[in-house]
């Protein structure tokens, strides 16, 4: 379609190039006047969209929110339920599980929605049912950023949702300890992840490749991770997936004694930290596409202003282009933080 033509509102069918095939935006955007205008100044006359109206009803937009909050809440339930039961000693109830990987899997075409919603979750005393559930909406985004098939989008989603399956074995207080943890209980908790794949090694209908990313989500690239150091491509590309979408919901959640950070801050934790840790590749796949996809979400400015999202350069992804009333603030250039995202 024209430029000329698009229409804020427009939804981008493929990510949009500069002529030195630099990623200007992203692939499912919805396009905004800063946007459009921005394609203008790079000289860009044509871009992919979905159809020449495929403009975002705000009926179908209300209705895909209440679709991940029922789908979020029943996957919160239930997995708190099969946990539970798993502490019981009884067997896990793996039926159940594949039901909530459909689940969340049906929300596979709503990602800006699903980001805020995301963005928006605080519950600190569920924290480990709710954590799971959250990792495995964001394993299912960076699965479907990196093109995996269906099929594969569902097991990675599985071990989002199996993936800390073991803490339910180690104590509350170790848990849930405010401060730093001593060595032997820090080994103590380093076990969820040999208890967490015990828990499933025997149980057949479960691909060993899903009980594989349990057991490697805490492998980093450098070896230094646990339970057995694992280096770069001995690690499955499930563990990878996981390994982000965990830290980054671990950074972004309030917790009982910390509160989170916001994204732009986890992103830049996960620039200056991350790089030699987790899979070089996955981590720039899900950085720039999360980062893009947080246009039109609102921000609280250091001064209390509130702005709107409306550009996340691929090339400078902590740094916004934020809008308030007619103003434009680059925050490339501007010495104001933003202090939250909703
Ligand atoms: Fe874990």
């Amino acid at each position: 379609m024209q430029v000329s033509q698009c229409k804020v509102g427009t939804i981008l069918a493929e990510d949009v190039k500069t002529y030195h095939r630099i990623t200007l935006v992203v692939k499912d955007s919805v396009l905004n006047q800063y946007i459009l205008d921005r394609l203008v100044d790079y000289g860009l006359t044509h871009v992919w969209v979905y159809t020449s109206d495929a403009l975002v009803p705000k009926e179908e937009t209300n209705r895909e929110k209440e679709l991940i909050q029922t789908s979020y809440a029943e996957a919160a339930q239930v997995l708190k339920q099969v946990l539970r039961e798993l502490s019981l000693g009884k067997k896990l109830n793996y039926t159940q599980i594949t039901q909530l990987s459909k689940l969340v899997l049906g929300n596979i075409t709503n990602r800006v929605n699903v980001i805020k919603y995301l963005n928006n979750i605080k519950d600190k005393d569920e924290y480990t049912y709710t954590h799971c559930v959250n990792v495995a909406f964001y394993a299912m985004l960076i699965a479907k950023w990196l093109n995996l098939s269906n099929g594969e989008i569902e097991e990675v989603i599985q071990v989002g949702l199996l993936h800390d399956i073991g803490k339910v074995f180690v104590p509350d207080e170790i848990l849930n300890k405010q401060g730093k943890l001593s060595e032997e209980e820090f080994d103590v908790m380093k076990n969820h992840v040999l208890l967490g794949y015990y828990s499933i090694k025997e149980l057949m209908d479960i691909s060993p490749l899903i009980k594989e990313g349990v057991l490697s989500h805490h492998e980093r690239s450098d070896g230094s991770g646990y339970p057995y150091g694992l280096r770069e491509n001995e690690i499955h590309l499930f563990a990878k997936i996981i390994a982000i979408a965990d830290v980054y919901d671990a950074m972004t959640q309030d917790r009982v004694y910390k509160k989170g950070v916001n994204p732009f801050e986890a992103f830049e934790m996960f620039q200056t930290l991350g790089m030699g840790i987790f899979d070089i590749e996955v981590l720039t796949v899900f950085l720039k596409n999360l980062a893009m996809n947080l246009t039109g979400l609102n921000v609280i400015l250091e001064n209390g202003e509130r702005a709107e999202i409306v550009y996340v350069p691929p090339y400078e992804i902590t740094k916004p282009v934020l809008r308030t009333g007619t103003t434009f603030i680059d925050m490339t250039q501007s010495k104001t933080k933003i202090l939250s995202i909703f």
